[in-house]
């Protein structure tokens, strides 16, 4: 297992420019819908991280021939091959399950693996399946795989008990070539699912309300070609920005959609750091000495992103005093803390709460990821733990950040990658 060791003689404060990649979370709905043609689509700004791997794997299982060149791929799909996503595949990147939807409207079939639950909740995708028998889907589930079947999708009316990104993205991918109006109401206003509808308006689909709660899709026949840049990645942003309030640093990051970071800027600046607008696609942000504690919840977009809130729980440990962090979102989304008190912090979890206390001086440890945020989180807290952090299983970072160790060594930051780092897995030496 790969793990990152960051060494810290004294805290870093963290100075330079950051290009932000593109958005795993834009990328994979991107992916997903080329599925709906057999037109050539045209992606660029691509991160180049595992989970983008993994779904071309996957695509290309269902039929899809592609060619990545640097951030760019074209990929189509001439002719679905295959109507299943297999369990292997799905259980690594539970992101899979948006081929249910277009794989439904292309072909009419679709074998898609239940993702279960991971580290951060029981992740149940009830709302994608009574959402697609809405719109006329006949679906079963056996042998924990979806079993969907239609000839063809009929339009609908269909609100969603509550908000939720890919259940959004995989209805809205469905209706596209659906018979007839759909109507879908509570949707999700993230910035990747509207720009996934930018990319479908662009193959031909017919989409009203894009950014709103309520969209409006009118099917089409068929879908055709289409070329689309990937929307910059707001939580690779954000945990740069984080990373620069946590050191007082003076940081530029360029490549951002400064629109996307809203709720995240609001909190960093009440914390005491400076965030103005740096060029048309850039910000930048001076950390300040004192960083204030406050309380935080997180909530659907445009509210504070659950993504964001490992990354903000190591600032409020550095903050001076005690800070609330409630998570709404998903129903485990704490395994960092446990973490984050080996490494000398003071956090009391209560049902979906976490109490803060800062400030307390962290020192470095052998830690553990588990999963994609919460390994961000131990490297940012490895910039202020002094001595030496060694953050193992590493493979969740790489699944959402394009080389981040390069990143923060242009930063200043003395970072290296371990192969086959494997002490911690020795067992205790004492009790
Ligand atoms: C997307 O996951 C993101 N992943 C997640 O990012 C992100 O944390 C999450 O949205 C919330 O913003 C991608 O876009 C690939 P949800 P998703 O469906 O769509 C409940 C990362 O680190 N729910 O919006 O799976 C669910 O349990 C990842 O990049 C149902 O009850 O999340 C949760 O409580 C982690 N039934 C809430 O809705 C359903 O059918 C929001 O989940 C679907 C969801």
């Amino acid at each position: 297992m790969e793990a990152l060791r960051i060494y810290t003689e004294k805290p870093y404060q963290l100075q330079g420019e950051v290009i932000i990649s593109g958005a795993k979370n834009a990328v994979l709905p991107a992916l997903a819908a080329s599925l709906l043609t057999a037109e050539e689509v045209h992606l660029t700004n691509i991160p180049l991280v595992k989970d983008v791997q993994t779904m071309l794997t996957l695509l290309a299982e269902l039929g899809a021939e592609y060619n990545l060149k640097k951030k760019s791929i074209a990929i189509r799909t001439k002719k679905i091959l295959s109507e299943q996503a297999p369990y292997q595949l799905v259980r690594a990147m539970r992101a899979s399950i948006l081929v249910l939807g277009p794989l439904l409207a292309r072909r009419g079939r679709a074998v898609v693996a239940l993702p279960g639950g991971c580290a951060i909740g029981t992740r149940p995708v009830d709302l994608h399946i009574t959402g697609l028998q809405r719109l006329g889907a006949d679906i079963k589930i056996e042998h924990g795989y979806i079993v969907a079947e239609a000839r063809r999708l009929k339009g609908a009316e269909f609100e969603f008990e509550k908000k939720t990104v890919t259940g959004t993205e995989n209805l809205v991918m469905a209706a596209a070539l659906a018979r007839g109006e759909t109507v879908l109401k509570n949707c999700a206003l993230e910035p990747e699912v509207s720009s996934l509808c930018e990319l479908l308006v662009k193959m031909g689909a017919r989409i009203d309300g894009i950014g709103e709660e309520t969209l409006r899709i009118r099917g089409v026949e068929e879908l055709g070609p289409a070329s689309h840049r990937i929307i910059p990645d707001r939580i690779e942003a954000g945990t740069f920005l984080v990373a620069a309030a946590l050191t007082g640093g003076d940081l530029v990051l360029r490549e951002v959609e400064p629109a996307h970071l809203q709720a995240l800027v609001d909190r960093l600046t009440f914390s005491g750091a400076r965030i103005e607008k740096a060029g048309r696609r850039s910000l930048r942000i001076i950390g300040s000495q004192e960083i204030k504690p406050q309380d935080v919840t997180t909530a659907p977009y445009p509210g504070f992103p659950t993504d964001m809130q490992a990354q903000f729980m190591v600032l409020m440990t550095q903050a001076s005093g005690t800070s609330i962090i409630t998570e709404t979102i998903f129903d485990r989304r704490f395994a960092h803390a446990n973490e984050l008190i080996r490494l000398g912090a003071s956090i009391e979890i209560q049902g979906d709460k976490a109490i803060v206390r800062g400030r307390t001086p962290l020192s470095g440890a052998e830690v553990v990821a588990t999963d994609l945020r919460a390994s961000a989180c131990l490297v940012l807290a490895g910039l202020v733990a002094t001595g030496q952090t060694t953050i193992n299983d590493i493979e969740h970072l790489d699944r959402g950040y394009e080389k981040i160790e390069e990143k923060l060594k242009t930063l200043g930051v003395k970072i290296d990658r371990l192969k086959n780092n494997n002490n911690h897995r020795m067992g205790a030496k004492h009790e």
